[in-house]
């Protein structure tokens, strides 16, 4: 039984680190200033984003670019600021992975 517990434990932490290591990397990029997971904040919801962008080529060019008018109806139209190259390539494509997985 402690063994069945332990190895549950252990699973679940196996899956919750990476993303938990992409909500700390979009912490510190500070993307969280303006947006939240389940929420509009400044910016739309990240949930709201996977729900309707599939494309990740346009997700990577808004964080690097930034963005203005996809999300008029939800943000009375604000504009994102650009992230590239103040966040690396990498980074830029593991949170738009991150934000992918959201949906
Ligand atoms: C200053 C506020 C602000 C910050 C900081 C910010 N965003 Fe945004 N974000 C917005 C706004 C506003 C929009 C909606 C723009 C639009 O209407 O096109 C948006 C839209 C987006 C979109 C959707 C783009 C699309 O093509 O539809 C993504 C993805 C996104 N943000 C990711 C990020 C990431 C990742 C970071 C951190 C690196 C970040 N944002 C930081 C305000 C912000």
């Amino acid at each position: 039984m402690k063994g069945i517990i332990a190895s549950a434990v252990l699973a679940s932490a196996f899956i919750a680190a990476p993303v938990m290591a992409d909500f700390e990397l979009a912490k510190k990029s500070g993307c969280m200033a303006c947006h939240s997971i389940e929420a509009k904040v400044v910016g739309p919801a990240w949930k709201d984003i996977a729900a309707q962008v599939k494309d990740r080529d346009r997700i990577v060019n808004s964080i690097k670019k930034g963005s203005r008018g996809n999300w008029t109806s939800v943000t009375g139209g604000v504009p994102m600021p650009p992230y590239s190259p103040r966040v690396n390539d990498e980074n830029i494509g593991k949170l738009a992975d991150f934000i992918m997985s959201l949906n």
